[in-house]
Parts: C-alpha cells; structure tokens; sequence
C-alpha cells in the first residue's frame, strides 16, 4: 500500500472534514502518498486527483461542508464508468480508497473493490444516522443539535404568541433526527416515516391531548420523508380538523451546515484513522461503524439492506406521556 485516495460522496454531514484530516494525517504518518478525489466519484471520472499533505487539512476540523466538496454521481452506477475509472487508477498506482458517505456511497465503491478496483473501506456519513450496522454516522449529533436550537427558538415564540407549530426537519426514509430532536424539544407529536400518521390522526391525538391539558402553544415534530415541505399542507388542513392555526418552519439545510460538534468530531477522527490502517492491513469492504458505543470494522452493505429504520416505538410511547 503505498497510494491512497479519500473523496466524500453523497450529503455533506458536519465531521466529513475531520474524517479527512485524520485520513490524510495518519496516512502520511504511516508514509503512504494521500489523494483526495474532488466531489466524490465525480474526481475519478474526470481524473481529477489533489495531493494532500498534512498541511492540506490544517484549520478544517472546526468547519462544516466538505473541502473536498461532495456529489451524488449518477454515472458511477455505470459499469462502463467503473472500469474507466478502475484503469485509471491502477496507472497512478491507487491501492485503497477511503469514502465518506451513505449508502449510495458503499454501493459505488463496493462495485469498483469487486471488479477489480483498489481495496476500499467505508465511513459512514450522513445526518440521518440511517446506515445498517452501525448505532452512528458522522454528522448526526451535530445535525440534531441543530435542530433542537432550532425548536428551542421556536419555543419562545410559540409560547409568547399562544401559537401551534409544525416543524420540519430532515430525514429522508427515516424519523431518528425526528425522535431525538423531538423528545429532546418536548415536542407534544412526533411524525416519522416508520410510524406515519395522516393528518386525520394527528389531529385526533392533538384533540385528545386537549381533553387532558389544553395547550395554548405546542411543537409538532415531523420528518421531511421523500417529501420535503409537506408540512405546508399539513398545517392547512389540522388547522380545519382541529380549529387552530398552525406556523411552519422547515428546518431543510440548515441541519446539514455548521460547525460539527465534539462527538463528531471525536468519531470522525477515530473512524478516519481506523480507515487507514483498515487498508494498510490489507482489508476491503468494510466499513467504520459503532456497535455496543465502540468503534470497529464490519462488512459494509451486509445483505439486502441499504437502510437502517427507526424501530423503538417504545421512544414514541414515551413522549406521549412526558409531552402532556
Ligand atoms: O440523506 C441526507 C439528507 O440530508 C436527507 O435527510 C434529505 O432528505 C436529503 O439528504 C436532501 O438531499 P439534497 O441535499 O440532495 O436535497
């Protein structure tokens, strides 16, 4: 092992800089040359390769964004692209690349380690914290912290003007940015896509929770799901079942920006630095996660799963009874 590329694919997540810098670090401590490819894939289909050196990845742990800027490359799901892209590796001598990203991400690299490409291991990253196998992904922490400032802020207002809002927050297929953010906020319900509600329920439970403690304010937490600003039209059509109005504000971007916090930042340098010396054991396809709180390897991808869902209905259980 001797060469070495890390890119990051997919959604930027808060810590993606730090998993860098500890590539780039404990790679050129171990004495390997370290690539970065920019925007994902999309530096090998263009055979765009920046040298890194330790300098290179100073003054970056703190920063949101990825400096070596991020993509969803469609093509890489090409064989024909794959093998481009594999030759032109093995001309520059790359032995391993290490990605940062989510599922879409592992999926692309997987296919270029089994024709043939250099060995690959994975980081998990992403906000949604969805990815099989693993109880964390790097951006997470800071992503909910986000939010929950959000909702805080949300809460001054909603209680100063008596009012009842609906705050969206990211969470493509899954609701753990949801659950958290909304127990942690006092959320009075929470939506996720695990365990949908149509607005018809929600508006029961929001009647039922009258019977019990009429609220002048209160925060309804939902997940953006495959539809973001769908909590538009919610709003509108509660405000007719339950005869209240109802505020949105859609936390979108926000939630992927922002300095990452500690726990990011501390999983993001020990995944990175495990990556590393991952390749230099000469293993491949496998990916950096967290199970039982400790960092280890697995097999990324392991069986049909591309998802890890939201399961614990006993989270949401709990916050029906401490949000009245
Ligand atoms: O996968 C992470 C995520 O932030 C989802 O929560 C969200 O639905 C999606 O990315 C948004 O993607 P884009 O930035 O491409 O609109």
């Amino acid at each position: 092992m001797q060469k070495i590329v890390v890119l990051t694919s997919g959604g930027d997540a808060p810590g993606m800089n730090a998993a860098i810098r500890a590539v780039v670090r404990t790679g050129c401590a171990e004495g390997l040359r370290v690539y970065g490819s920019r925007s994902g894939f999309q530096g090998l289909v263009q055979r765009q390769l920046i040298p890194l050196e330790p300098d290179s990845v100073a003054n970056c742990i703190q920063h949101g964004g990825t400096i070596l800027k991020t993509d969803r490359c469609l093509a890489f799901y090409e064989k024909s692209t794959r093998d481009h892209c594999r030759a032109w590796l093995a001309e520059q001598g790359i032995d391993g690349i290490v990605v940062i990203g989510g599922n879409g991400t592992f999926q692309g690299a997987a296919l270029l380690a089994a024709e043939g490409g250099p060995t690959v291991i994975g980081i998990p990253g992403t906000i949604d914290n969805d990815i099989p196998d693993t109880e964390y992904t790097i951006g997470f922490d800071t992503a909910r912290n986000t939010a929950l400032q959000a909702i805080d802020r949300i809460r001054d207002t909603a209680s100063s003007h008596d009012r009842h809002f609906l705050v969206e927050v990211m969470g493509r297929k899954t609701g753990f940015l949801a659950v958290d953010v909304g127990i942690a906020g006092g959320a009075e319900i929470i939506v996720t896509p695990e365990f949908p509600l149509s607005v018809a329920q929600i508006a029961e439970k929001i009647l039922q929770t009258r019977e019990k403690r009429r609220k002048l304010s209160s925060i309804i937490v939902i997940a953006e799901a495959e539809q973001p600003g769908r909590s538009m039209q919610i709003a509108a059509k509660l405000g007719t079942l339950t005869d209240s109005q109802y505020r949105v504000c859609i936390l979108g971007h926000t939630q992927r920006g922002g300095s990452p916090t500690t726990l990011d930042r501390l999983m993001a340098s020990e995944m990175g630095h495990m990556a590393v010396k991952g390749l230099l054991q000469g293993k491949t396809c496998l990916m950096t996660a967290v199970q039982h709180g400790k960092a280890v390897l697995v097999p990324f991808l392991s069986g049909e799963r591309h998802t890890r869902f939201f399961t614990d209905a006993g989270l949401l259980a709990l916050n029906d009874i401490l949000c009245i």
